[in-house]
């Protein structure tokens, strides 16, 4: 069914229109989730729904859903969804054009006049990122039930500021309970975050599922004192089992080639130049594609742990499990459909697990669901630099559509065959 066809110089004004909120000097975006930018960009999203007649709901943790109407008002919706909020200083694309393709699948079908039977939505996820509050894939995930409201209203970002504040700030509080709006399947288009879709030459990545992720807070705890007076020995400072603790992390992303460990965060308290630090804190993640091999790189990482504890005299060094985001396998006739339309439209096309997390892994486990990827410039991605061409995201979007059309029930387009 490649008969209709997203309008790509759309797609991509949007995109630039989007990037330009929270823009930052060196051509990314920083929209931290529930940080005004983040608003405001949600403001300019809705605007764009709202010119072409589109209905809102929102729910109590802030997720979005624009629905186009079907025939059959009450058969489940196809939800196309993502997150507009982003990495600090991070790119224009992440999460982006997964909300903006969605609102384009819309366009295009009221552009064409074309009917669906099943209701079509965008959704847009609170959160995604982790990056202010933890854990990542948070909207989705209380949407889902896998986290309860009251937990994720309570937590708070570095400046002690809960979710509930920000949620209550923006009017959020007034929304529908998480979950009561329903979705039947769900389609994710994301740029692919790595690079063997640019190093392959292909131009759309069937996700076939995705990888096993856990984050750690790696806490160091010793005494804060004067820089000057204090003796060498008698000191209790926890960065002087900083290099012991950083090389079993690493050591533990060396488990096979799949493994993968980062400590993204590093911060000492209170901070200061003349102060023997009290705190030192860590942020761990580990991932790895099998969940068998994630749970020794755990074992194997919380035992190096214990062991530092027990040899360093007067610091006291504790590891704890933050988030644990299990292996997932998205629905195989779905994943059919995204190759078929791939094939029927001559882009070159190869099969992948995602390294990223995202939405769709929570609704995975909820409904049928589906991600597509398109290729990024370098695999550069959580990083300013991040692209994706506009011929590659209109391929993208394409694909969505064909799903989209397939899972709503439409006509099939003029001159093809059903
Ligand atoms: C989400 O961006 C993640 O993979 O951490
Ligand atoms: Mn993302
Ligand atoms: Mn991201």
């Amino acid at each position: 069914m490649a008969g209709y066809s997203v309008d790509g110089t759309r797609l991509w004004s949007r995109l630039m229109d989007m990037a330009e909120i929270g823009a930052t000097v060196n051509g990314g975006s920083h929209r931290l989730a529930l940080s005004q930018d983040d608003e405001d960009g949600r403001e300019l999203f809705l605007a764009w729904c709202a010119n072409r007649g589109f209905t809102v709901v929102f729910d109590k943790i802030g997720n979005l859903f624009v629905r186009r109407a079907g025939r059959t008002p009450a058969a489940p919706a196809v939800a196309i969804g993502s997150h507009l909020d982003t990495q600090p200083m991070g790119g224009r694309f992440d999460g982006v054009l997964g909300v903006l393709a969605g609102l384009e699948v819309l366009e295009t079908l009221e552009d064409l006049g074309v009917a669906t039977e099943a209701p079509v939505e965008v959704a847009v996820w609170t959160n995604e990122e982790g990056a202010r509050f933890q854990p990542a894939m948070m909207g989705s995930g209380v949407h889902c039930g896998v986290h309860p409201l009251a937990e994720a209203l309570a937590v708070a970002d570095a400046s002690g500021i809960p979710v509930a504040q920000e949620l209550e700030r923006f009017g959020y509080d007034r929304g529908v309970e998480p979950g009561s709006h329903a979705i039947g399947s769900y389609l994710e288009l994301h740029i692919e975050q790595g690079p063997i879709l640019e190093q392959e030459g292909k131009s759309i990545g069937v996700v076939t599922g995705g990888q096993a992720i856990r984050w750690y807070s790696l806490d160091l705890r010793g005494e804060e004192t004067h820089a000057g007076p204090m003796p060498m020995a008698m000191r209790r400072d926890p960065v002087r089992h900083l290099a012991a603790a950083a090389e079993l992390v690493y050591r533990t992303g060396t488990a096979d080639a799949d493994a993968r460990a980062t400590i993204g965060r590093i911060e000492t308290r209170p901070g200061s130049i003349n102060a023997v630090p009290g705190e030192l804190h860590l942020s761990v993640d580990l991932r790895h594609p099998d969940e068998s091999v994630l749970e020794q790189m755990h074992g194997s990482l919380a035992e190096g742990i214990a062991q530092l504890n027990d040899a360093a005299e007067g610091v006291e060094i504790s590891l704890e499990q933050i988030w644990h985001s299990p292996v997932v396998h998205f629905d195989a006739q779905l994943a059919a459909a995204v190759r078929s339309s791939a094939a029927a439209r001559g882009y070159a096309a190869r099969d992948m697990v995602s390294g990223a997390g995202h939405d769709a892994f929570h609704l995975a486990k909820a409904v049928p669901a589906a991600m597509v990827f398109v290729p990024c410039r370098g695999g550069i991605s959580h990083n300013a630099q991040e692209f994706t061409a506009p011929e590659q995201a209109a391929a993208g979007a394409n694909v969505l559509l064909d799903v989209t059309l397939q899972l709503a029930g439409a006509p099939a387009p003029p001159g093809t065959k059903a």
